[in-house]
Order: structure tokens, then sequence, then C-alpha cells
């Protein structure tokens, strides 16, 4: 056997014999490597003479394509048998029981939002929305809450560094405007006014921001805004209509409003709505008159009926057109209905709440299985 033969004799038995593929690579670097031995003998080509070159360049280029084959089946071969330990490794038995997925469920506030929607589309109202990010012109001065009014103060609205550029198409004809995160709801009243003129049937659900925190109350919560405008309304309209949601909402029909003379600058009369309950076993539960024993007066929220300036700023005629309006808490009547005590513990993002206040996304609120969920 020549030399050559001999030498391609070993190569390729030694990368048979390669344990692992870094041993492949080393063999693979000694023989075919910059200063590996198959190279440097392709080198040595150049060197000899044309008879010599002629006799050992195939046998050279013979060897180098031998050991090159055998490092790519060698090289196959481990590549195939670290599949196979990892595949068996792997291995999946589908007789096993599958892990449980954590489940999501519906935030008590989104559903008392759907609640919302479902009661009062069946008396005709649509569901209007605004801006988060509001101007002081539309959460204030449009409402008769003129610059010096208290609700503008910093330390209860969260305002924005820059005001609305004057090039701005909010600030066209008007002065530049404060931008900040809206106090209520109200502002979607004028927004809805100004859209779509009278006659107006809306609810407006969303979230709204003031510097406030303790129990009952956080920096940022829900309301529901409601406004009815049309030729002929009055408060009984609205009395009837917050009793007829609060019976639904509270599926019973022993619900009783007090509307207690208040102030709104954007309403004229303006009414708190206060609604009767009593504690068992040291939950608060709707029902009764407040005034019987054993009762009291919880207040719900704000409303009266629309300032004829509010009507003139969103571009209605006030001798023609008037209505009411209202804006209740919603986080207060979910924890009302649902019997939570921290309004804190709505927005903590605790799954262990939500777990256990939750509902499921099945639990679809409809007037005809009732709006009440079967949690
Ligand atoms: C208003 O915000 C008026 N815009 C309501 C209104 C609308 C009156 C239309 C007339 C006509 P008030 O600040 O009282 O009013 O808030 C209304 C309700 O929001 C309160 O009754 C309460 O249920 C809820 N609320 C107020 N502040 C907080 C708070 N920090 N956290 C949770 N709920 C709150």
């Amino acid at each position: 056997m020549s030399d050559i033969g001999a030498i391609q004799t070993r190569l390729v038995n030694d990368i048979a014999a390669a344990s692992d593929l870094d041993a492949v690579e080393a063999l693979r670097v000694a023989a075919l490597g910059k200063a590996g031995s198959i190279t440097a003998l392709l080198k040595s080509l150049g060197g000899m003479t044309p008879e010599d070159r002629q006799a050992q360049g195939p046998q050279i280029h013979a060897l180098r394509e031998a050991v090159t084959a055998a490092l790519a089946e060698r090289k196959a071969a481990l590549d195939a048998a670290a599949l196979d330990i990892k595949l068996a490794a792997e291995a999946i038995d589908m007789s096993l029981p599958a892990d449980t997925a954590p489940k999501g469920s519906v935030h008590p506030v989104s559903q008392v939002m759907d609640e919302l929607a479902e009661i009062f589309a069946d008396m005709g109202f649509a569901v209007a929305t605004g801006p988060e990010i509001e101007d002081d012109w539309h959460n204030f001065t449009a409402l008769n809450m003129d610059e010096t009014h208290p609700a503008r103060a910093m330390h209860d609205t969260f305002y924005f560094p820059d005001r609305t550029p004057a090039s701005s198409s909010a600030a066209v004809g008007q002065q530049q405007r404060e931008i900040l995160l809206r106090t209520h709801t109200s502002p979607v009243q004028i927004r809805s006014m100004l859209d779509q003129g009278a006659p107006i049937r809306i609810i407006a659900p969303g979230r709204v921001y003031r510097s406030d925190s303790d129990a009952t109350h956080t920096p940022m919560f829900h309301q529901v805004e409601g406004l009815v405008i049309d030729k002929d309304i009055h408060l009984g309209h609205l009395k009837w209509t917050l009793e007829t949601f609060f019976k639904a909402f509270f599926e019973r029909e022993d619900i009783t409003l007090r509307l207690r003379p208040s102030y709104f600058p954007f309403t004229e009369p303006s009414v708190e709505v206060d609604v009767g309950y009593s504690t068992e076993g040291g939950r608060r539960v709707v029902g009764g008159h407040g005034d019987a024993p054993g009762h009291a007066w919880m207040e719900l929220g704000g409303s009266g009926m629309v300032n004829a300036r509010v009507l003139e700023f969103a571009g209605l005629d006030p001798a023609e057109w008037q209505g009411f309006a209202f804006g209740l808490g919603i986080d207060r009547i979910a924890m009302l209905k649902y019997g939570m005590n921290d309004l804190r513990a709505f927005f903590d993002g605790d799954p262990r709440w939500l777990a256990h206040y939750g509902f499921s996304p099945f639990d679809q609120p409809t007037l005809s299985a009732g709006v009440g969920a079967k949690a």
C-alpha cells in the first residue's frame, strides 16, 4: 500500500472512531485545516516534477475527497444519534392529564359596564364615548365651571405640562387650552351635543381621574354619565329613569330613591341621588326606605336638569331644548351589588381578588336571562 493509501486508512479509521462532534472537528482541522496534513500534501504538488505531480496528484485529491466524505458521514451519524437521545428524553406521554392553564375572568367593573349598557339600551339609550385626555374647555368651561372654580385646583386635577398649541384645531378661535385627565364623564355631554345636536339619549361609561385616595376614593375610577335632551323633559323623567335602572340593576323591586337638593354648576336644579339600604351580616344591601328602622341612605351620584348656560355652550337653544343629566360612580354601584368593601383592591391587579370577584366571560348580562351574574 502506498504512503498515501496508509494515510487515508488511518484518517478514515480515526474519523469513524470519533466519539463526538468536537473530535470530528479536531480531525478535520488536523487534516484539512490551514496547517493540516492533507493541505500540506496539496501544497507540496507545486514543488514536484511534472512526472511526480502526474503520479501523485490524483492520489492526493482522492485522499482529500475520501477524508471529506468520511468527515461528513461521521458528523451525520453523530447528529442523528444526538437527535435520537433528545427525542427519547422529550417523549410526550399523551395519556397524562394536561396542566391546567390559568383561567382569566371579567373584571367586575367591565361586567357592570356591560350590565349598564344592556339596561339603558332597553330604555333607548346609545353608548357615547369621549377622550380621557381632555381640555379644560370641555371638562370645565363649557360645563359652566369658570376659571375660579375650586374643582380646577391643581390638587384636584391632573394637568399635563403643555397647553394646546395656538395653531391646533382645538384652539382655533379660542384661548389656549389646558390639557388634563378628565375629572368626570360630563365633558361627553358637551361633545355629544356639539357632535349630534338634539334630541339626545346617551350614556357614557368610562375612566375618570382625581387626586383622591382612601378606601372609597381612588385616583382613577369609573363613572357613567347619562344625558337626555328633548322638548318636554322634566325632573320626573330623571327620577323614573334612575329608579327603573336601579330596579333592573339590583334586581329588586323595593328600591327607594331620594333626590336631595344639591349644587352642580352644570345642572339647575341639581340633586344628589341617594338609595335606601340596610346592613346584613356586615354587608350593605340595597333596598327599602332609607328612613325605615335599620335603614339609611347612601349617595350614588349627582344629577339635575341641564343648565341653560351649558346648552348654550353646546350650541343648543335653551328656549327650545331642555333635558336631564346624571353621573354615577360605577365602582360604587359594583361594590354595592357584589359586596366588595375596599375600592383600592379593584385596581391592584391581584389575580386572587379577580378569581374571587371576577366573572366568567360566558356570563353575558342580558335582560331576558337577568343582568345579575350567576356566579
Ligand atoms: C360629578 O362628577 C358630576 N359630574 C356628576 C353629575 C353628572 C352631576 C351630571 C350632575 C349631572 P361627583 O363628583 O359627585 O359628581 O361624582 C359622582 C360620583 O362619582 C360620586 O357620587 C361617587 O359615586 C363617584 N366618585 C367621586 N369621586 C370618586 C373617587 N375618588 N373614587 C371613586 N368614586 C368616586
